[in-house]
């Protein structure tokens, strides 16, 4: 489906944003391996948690949706039933690769699938630390999904150094750990989004290499209630826009503000933009609070390298930011974006060529610089939710505004987009 933007005047008002994706998949898995019945308000739920809730229905838990709650009756760690067809993890890398560190230690032989997108992403991540546990898995031959996993009677806690930084990698293997007495150690040499480590409540040192962080059966979830926090990710598409358009001031509720997801407004905020926070509150060890935001004039930055994964889902939506700013917008050292839903370099790259921009692209990163504007066009979200968001946000920045292919993606993680960005936009 093509859908079309026109330039928007003005962005005012209050947005309410759903539920931040990765506590909502974490908040249905710890749910449904902890005994009895759990709560979960604010619960995002697109295509990719869906994904997840229908994975564990078929394992058998009792999962309830109601409005924006959902309710779990969790059957405890080992509680989960063998599935009568494969698990599909649809489009969602977090689905397939905690799931994995689940059902890897099992008493009962399972199979995960997922979408072309999905079946295209690396697995070997996952793979080589929970064969190191013990754990009979197998791949593809290219060492994608479909996912294999065997009954193994040989399980060992670890210690496992990540050679990627990677929060999914490391959310599979402590969820592994989660099945044996002794202790697993996950050590973090950059730090990646902890909110497995928050809602566990693990143990988290720190020494010259990294955070270490251990788990064992002594951390089993318990039955409780979840507040998630809205989505700090889905949330910056629409700061972004309200700082580009001039005379625009919006207020955004309760936004998740965890040190490991916050960078997208420390960078924006060094880029000159004006982000106020308010009401700050905790919730189950996550922070979160109000977020005013109101049309600044924006200059490109230089990124670090180690606020790279903290930053790697808004990279997208901050490329639309850097373009619109003063100078040139380089990111470096990102070479996980070819490994997301999209290969999200080579498609920010081919749609701000298409716009006429100065582009240059390496194998990790690329360069944007602001030329001539054509008109009349149409960006590819070559399938992938965030690119899809970014380039709508884009189109409704240009005189002429712009259409989007393939735009039902953006469902992955905000099937309310159309109508949030309807509620706070004035058409020129
Ligand atoms: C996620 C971790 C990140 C992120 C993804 C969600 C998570 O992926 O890009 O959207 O919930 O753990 P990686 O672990 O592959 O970096």
């Amino acid at each position: 489906m093509i859908q079309e933007f026109s330039k928007i005047k003005n962005v005012s008002g209050t947005i309410n944003i759903p539920g931040d994706k990765s506590i909502s998949h974490r908040a249905v898995m710890f749910a449904a391996l902890a005994d009895g019945k759990s709560t979960i308000k604010n619960c995002l739920l697109s295509e990719d948690v869906l994904s997840t809730i229908n994975c564990f229905r078929q394992l058998g838990i009792v999962i309830e949706i109601d409005g924006n709650t959902v309710n779990v009756w969790g059957k405890g760690l080992n509680g989960l039933q063998k599935t009568e067809s494969e698990l599909n993890a649809g489009n969602s890398g977090t689905t397939a690769r905690l799931l994995s560190g689940i059902l890897a230690m099992q008493q009962f032989e399972s199979v995960i699938t997922g979408d072309a997108s999905l079946s295209k992403r690396p697995m070997e991540r996952i793979v080589a630390p929970l064969k190191m546990l013990g754990c009979k898995v197998s791949a593809s031959e290219k060492n994608t999904l479909p996912l294999h996993f065997t009954p193994s009677m040989n399980l060992k806690p670890i210690t496992y150094k990540l050679p990627v930084a990677s929060a999914q990698v490391k959310s599979s293997v402590l969820l592994a750990g989660l099945y044996l007495e002794e202790r697993t150690k996950v050590i973090e040499p950059v730090q990646t989004r902890n909110h497995t480590e928050n809602l566990l409540r693990l143990t988290v040192d720190e020494n010259a290499t990294g955070k270490i962080i251990s788990v064992s059966s002594k951390n089993r979830p318990e039955a409780q209630d979840y507040f998630v926090p809205s989505d700090i990710s889905t949330a910056s598409f629409f700061i972004v826009l309200a700082l580009l358009i001039p005379k625009s001031n919006l207020v955004l509720k309760n936004i998740l503000l965890n040190d490991t997801r916050n960078a997208v407004l420390l960078l924006l905020q060094k880029m000159g933009a004006s982000i106020e926070i308010e009401n700050v509150k905790v919730s189950l060890g996550e922070k979160y609070g109000d977020i005013v935001v109101c049309s600044s004039k924006l200059h490109n930055i230089d990124f670090n390298k180690g606020i790279i994964p903290n930053i790697i889902d808004e990279i997208p939506i901050l490329s639309i930011a850097g373009y619109f700013a003063e100078g040139e917008f380089l990111i470096r050292n990102a070479e996980e974006l070819r490994k997301k839903e999209s290969d999200r370099i080579s498609s920010i790259c081919r749609n701000f060529e298409l716009l006429g921009a100065d582009v240059q692209e390496f194998a990790d990163g690329f360069s944007i610089t602001k030329q001539i504007e054509k008109d009349d066009l149409t960006f590819n979200s070559f399938g992938d939710h965030r690119i899809a968001m970014a380039f709508s946000i884009l189109s409704s920045l240009l005189k002429g505004g712009g259409k989007i292919e393939n735009f039902e993606c953006v469902s992955i993680s905000n099937p309310l987009f159309m109508e949030q960005l309807a509620s706070i936009s004035a058409a020129q």
